[in-house]
């Protein structure tokens, strides 16, 4: 390993707890120590042979940590369109150093054989660390058995569908089987909280009435079923013992079942995402097959719901915030369900750009620069066992660090951005702040807006156990 030393000079430390005026010392992939710009101990570190990075004006944040990407995820007949080695060097340029993707168990085979199988996808192609959750489908005697030994080598969280009948779902008795089982490993579960076997219902009807249009797809996963899911699962939980994580909480509704089992004191959580956020039924109703670019589950609500969530992130009652980065290309991939919405692989492209959109929200008084850091990577990191390597920038942590520009402007576009898809959810949309320069364990990945990193830095990371629990 090596112990290069790297001093990160004259900005504003920005994490979880506090705001600092320091400068960073790393030594090899470490950071090492925090000091006070100018200070004898801080001017003692650029002796020598020290690489300098100047910061001055500009932040100087945590890695962040995406809890929810699905590189090269087969989905509806086709494959999100970004690979392991295209969404990490994308992440990297929106100023993200670790993600957690979903490696997936397939119905009649062992979650081993599925985890081996993402890892061959991501071994050697990734620009950033990264950790996998394992998606259920198909939960039985050995898989049950199987999640004991998974947790003890650090894939410590398991997903399990309450939608899509026939691919990923399971019943609330696997459900609860998997939930009982988690509350003995320390595993924890996360949910995809809606109710598949009535949507599917409505998708019929729906069909059958000639509504084939992409915003028919957010008319018939309602938002109740997405609350009378996570009820369900909450109470399913209570009833195994277990902490619950729910995955891409959309509806107003649903976050007030969380917020109800939270003021009950329970170990339940809350995962929202940017396109929750920002956009809504709206761009799913733009006019031709336009509206195919915004599907993905849960759908994106009416904008009544954004105030909610908004709320939801300043009150803790969602705490953190993912890209569910699911990218399907507009010609190819969405044009799968012309004619028929049901059809539309689900999923929407993102990773790039959660740490500038949740920096928007600062810059629009939203949240505070610190529930920023909080909410993109300090607690992502502790939710799913990666702190305080992950996550925060401390002496001991990984020297995965962001130098962040407050003032610069941008304009979001599939023009210049770097995901492997031909649209972009947030074309046109202007924002302030952007990534300026990334270290991943002390190794620069981009600097001053040009890519240096390489496919391979990334290593894969094994987790502990959720770290967050009340
Ligand atoms: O539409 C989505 N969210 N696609 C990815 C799979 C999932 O349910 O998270
Ligand atoms: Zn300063
Ligand atoms: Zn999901
Ligand atoms: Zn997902």
């Amino acid at each position: 390993m090596s112990t290069e030393r790297t001093v990160v000079r004259g900005g504003l430390v920005i994490t979880a707890a506090e705001e600092i005026h320091a400068d960073v010392l790393i030594e090899g992939s470490r950071v090492v120590a925090l000091a006070a710009h100018e200070s004898a101990v801080a001017e003692s570190w650029t002796t020598g042979d020290a690489r300098i990075v100047e910061a001055a004006g500009k932040y100087v944040i945590p890695g962040g940590v995406d809890a929810h990407t699905h590189m090269e995820l087969p989905f509806g007949g086709t494959a999100a369109s970004d690979t392991f080695e295209t969404g990490t060097r994308a992440a990297a340029w929106g100023g993200t150093t670790t993600i957690v993707d979903f490696a997936v168990q397939s119905v009649g085979h062992s979650l081993r054989s599925g985890l081996d199988a993402w890892h061959a996808k991501a071994d050697a192609q990734c620009a950033i660390d990264y950790a996998f959750h394992m998606i259920l489908s198909d939960v039985n005697e050995d898989t049950l058995k199987e999640m004991d030994v998974l947790v003890e080598e650090g894939v410590t969280s398991f997903k399990l569908f309450m939608a899509y009948p026939g691919v990923f779902y399971s019943d609330d008795g696997q459900i609860l089987r998997a939930m009982q089982r988690s509350a003995g490993n320390g595993g924890l579960i996360m949910m995809h909280a809606e109710n598949g076997i009535a949507i599917d219902v409505l998708v019929q009807q729906a069909l059958a009435a000639g509504h084939t249009d992409p915003r028919y797809h957010g008319e018939v996963r309602k938002a109740l079923l997405e609350a009378e899911a996570t009820h369900r699962a909450i109470q399913l939980a209570r009833v195994a013992g277990s902490p619950l994580y729910v995955v891409h909480v959309s509806a107003e509704e649903a976050l007030a079942e969380l917020a109800q089992a939270r003021d009950k004191g329970l170990n339940v959580f809350g995962e929202t995402c940017p396109q929750y956020l920002f956009l809504s039924t709206d761009n799913l109703a733009e006019p031709g097959f336009e509206g195919a670019k915004y599907v993905c589950s849960t759908p994106l609500r009416p904008k009544e719901h954004q105030e909610a969530l908004w709320r939801g992130l300043r009150t803790n009652d969602l705490q953190v915030v993912s890209t569910d980065h699911c990218p399907f290309c507009f010609t190819g991939q969405k044009d799968l369900g012309r004619g028929d919405f049901s059809k539309i692989p689900n999923g929407l492209p993102g990773v790039e750009n959660r740490m500038d959109l949740l920096h928007q929200a600062v810059v629009d008084g939203r949240i505070s620069r610190r529930r920023w850091i909080e909410i993109a990577c300090a607690t992502p990191a502790r939710m799913f066992g990666l702190y305080p390597r992950k996550g925060t920038i401390a002496p001991g942590a990984d020297a995965d660090i962001v130098i962040y520009d407050p003032h610069a402007e941008q304009v979001v576009s599939a023009e210049t951005h770097h995901m492997n898809v031909d649209y972009s959810a947030y074309e046109g949309k202007r924002l302030t702040g952007r990534v300026e320069s990334v270290l991943s364990r002390g190794e620069p990945v981009i600097t001053d807006r040009t890519y240096v990193g390489r496919a391979g830095h990334g290593q894969y990371t094994p987790r502990s156990t959720c770290q967050y629990l009340i």
